[in-house]
């Protein structure tokens, strides 16, 4: 487990803020993006993508983990995400449980304004005493 370096979070920060333009979400008109960081150094982005039936929208992070996923990455450095509102937004339940399947408990989440300040917290503080797939039965 690694931070991001100096210049691999300038370009999270980036890519974080960008990927918000990619956002399909004429319901809330609040646009998210996403980005992963990959161990091997692939910035994996992704948007909310909205839909008619209100319940099968998915969120931003949740796009960035099933694009990494379904195209073979397996190890994060890092998840960002990024709104339009300040203080920053943090992940929802749904996408905290998803990176739970996915990543270390100890990965940092990166929360940005629209500025580009930050705040950071573990996988594990956003989401205490979590379930896992370790924990089902062999
Ligand atoms: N949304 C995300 O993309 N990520 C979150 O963690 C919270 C909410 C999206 C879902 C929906 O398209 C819009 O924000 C309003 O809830």
């Amino acid at each position: 487990m690694r931070p991001p370096t100096k210049e691999e979070f300038d370009q999270l920060r980036e890519k974080t803020l960008a990927a918000r333009e990619s956002a399909y979400c004429p319901y809330s008109k609040f646009r998210v993006g996403a980005c992963l960081l990959t161990t091997s150094g692939s910035f994996i982005t992704g948007a909310n993508v909205e839909n008619a039936s209100y319940p099968a929208g998915i969120c931003a992070e949740r796009t960035a983990l099933v694009k990494a996923i379904t195209e073979g990455h397996k190890d994060f450095v890092c998840i960002a995400v990024a709104t339009d509102i300040n203080p920053a937004a943090s992940p929802c339940g749904i996408c905290r449980q998803t990176m739970r399947e996915f990543c270390d408990v100890g990965m940092p989440v990166y929360m940005f304004t629209p500025d580009g300040k930050s705040e950071v917290m573990k996988l594990d503080e956003l989401l205490p005493r979590s379930f896992g797939p370790d924990d089902l039965p062999k």
